[in-house]
C-alpha cells in the first residue's frame, strides 16, 4: 500500500511558488519495536513553515532538509503499534509533517482526548492558543484598564490574544487587513476597535482609538502598522514580538523604528518562540481548555481538503485570504 507525503525540493527566495514542494508516493512502512504508524486526519498550515523552508541555520529550529517531508503539525490516530505507551486508537498531535501517514517512536508527540474536535485543538489548544497564552500572560503581563493592540488580529493567534485581553478588562484594538475581518473582530469577538492597516488614514484612526496611547503591543506582522503603533506606545510599555509575517518573503529586512524611542519611553521589547516553552504545553492547554469550556474564546477555521491543497494553501497566510486557522482535512 502507498500513501502520499509532501517533500521540500527547493528553498524559497521570496514568495512561495509551486515548485518548492512536491507530492510523492511512499510505501507504507511497518513499525518495528518501539514504533507506531499514525494515520493523519488533520494538518495545520502555519506561517512558521516559510521559515523552516529557508536555509537559515541560526533560527530557533533547524531548516527542513531538501528531500525531507515538509515539517508541519497535525493530528492523527495510531493504526499499528509496537509501542505499549501508544496502543492502536490513541489520538496524537505533533510535528508529523505534511503526510497522510507517519512512523514515530512517540518522542515529541502529545496524546489528545478523542472527544475534542480537531478544529478546536488546532485553533485553540495547539500552537495558536499556547502562543497567545504565553505572549499575553508571560510576556505582556496585562493589567485591567490598560490598552492592548494586536496585529494580524483576525488571525489564529491574534484573535485569541485580543479575546484574552478583553476578558481581563483591557481596552483592545485589533489591526487587520480587510473590512470583513475588522467587522468580525468588533461584532463577533467584542474588540473595542478594529483598524485596517491598508487604510490611508490608519495613523489617524489609531490616535482616535487610543487617545491615551498604547500600553501593550502584541506584534504579529511588522509592516506598515509597526511604526505608527511604536510611536503611540506609552512610557514603560511592553512589546511582545511574536511574528513578523510582512518580512518572511523579503530578502532584506525592513528598517524598524528608531531605538531612541525605546530609551525615551523605557520600553520593554521581548521576542519569543514557542519551542522554548513546549514543556509548559500541558499547563497552557489546561488553561485554554477551561477558557473554551466557559465560552471565553471564539475561533473560526479555514478548512482546505486533501494533502495536495497544502502548497497553494500556505500562500493564503501571506496574502491574507485565510479567514481563521488554516487547516487541511485529510
Ligand atoms: N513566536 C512564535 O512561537 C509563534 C507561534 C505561532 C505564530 N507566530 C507568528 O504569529 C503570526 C500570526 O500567525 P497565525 O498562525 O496566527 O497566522 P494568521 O494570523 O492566522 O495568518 C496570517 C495573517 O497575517 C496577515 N498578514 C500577511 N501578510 C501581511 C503583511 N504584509 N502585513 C500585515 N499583515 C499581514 C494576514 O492577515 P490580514 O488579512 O490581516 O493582512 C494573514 O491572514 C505570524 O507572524 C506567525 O509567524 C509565532
Amino acid at each position: 500500500m502507498t500513501y502520499k507525503a509532501i517533500t521540500l525540493v527547493k528553498r524559497p527566495e521570496t514568495e512561495l511558488t509551486d515548485d518548492l514542494l512536491k507530492v510523492i508516493d511512499f510505501s507504507k512502512p511497518t513499525p518495528t519495536d518501539g514504533e507506531m504508524l499514525i494515520k493523519l486526519s488533520h494538518l495545520s498550515l502555519d506561517p512558521a513553515m516559510r521559515g523552516w523552508m529557508s536555509a537559515d541555520e541560526k533560527s530557533y529550529i533547524p531548516p527542513v532538509k531538501l528531500g525531507d517531508v515538509m515539517r508541519a503539525s497535525g493530528i492523527g490516530e495510531v493504526v499499528e503499534s509496537k509501542n505499549e505507551n501508544f496502543p492502536i486508537g490513541t489520538r496524537v498531535m505533533g510535528l508529523m509533517g505534511l503526510t497522510e501517514y507517519a512512523l514515530s517512536d512517540g518522542k515529541g508527540l502529545n496524546k489528545i482526548p478523542k472527544e475534542l474536535p480537531a478544529d478546536a485543538i488546532l485553533s485553540v489548544i495547539a500552537l495558536p492558543g499556547i502562543t497567545a497564552y504565553h505572549g499575553v500572560f508571560e510576556v505582556l503581563k496585562p493589567e485591567k484598564g490598560q490598552t492592548l493592540i494586536v496585529t494580524a488580529a483576525a488571525g489564529s493567534v491574534g484573535s485569541l490574544v485580543g479575546q484574552m485581553a478583553k476578558n481581563l478588562g483591557l481596552t483592545v484594538i485589533g489591526v487587520a487587513g480587510s473590512e470583513e475581518k475588522c467587522q468580525w473582530l468588533t461584532e463577533e469577538l467584542g474588540f473595542d476597535y478594529a483598524l485596517n492597516y491598508k487604510d490611508s488614514n490608519f495613523e489617524e484612526q489609531l490616535s482616535n482609538a487610543a487617545p491615551n496611547g498604547i500600553d501593550l503591543f502584541f506584534e504579529n506582522t511588522g509592516g506598515v502598522a509597526q511604526g505608527p503603533i511604536f510611536n503611540a506606545m506609552n512610557p514603560h510599555g511592553r512589546i511582545a514580538v511574536c511574528g513578523l509575517i510582512a518580512e518572511y518573503n523579503k530578502t532584506e529586512a525592513s528598517p524598524g523604528p528608531s531605538w531612541i524611542g525605546i530609551i525615551k519611553k523605557r520600553l520593554t521589547i521581548q521576542g519569543f518562540t514557542m519551542p522554548d516553552h513546549f514543556h509548559r504545553i500541558n499547563e497552557y492547554g489546561q488553561a485554554l481548555g477551561e477558557m473554551l469550556e466557559k465560552g471565553e474564546l471564539k475561533y473560526r477555521t479555514h478548512v482546505l481538503e486533501g494533502l495536495e491543497s497544502a502548497p497553494k494553501g500556505l500562500n493564503l497566510l501571506f496574502n491574507g485570504e485565510n479567514k481563521g486557522k488554516l487547516i487541511i482535512a485529510l
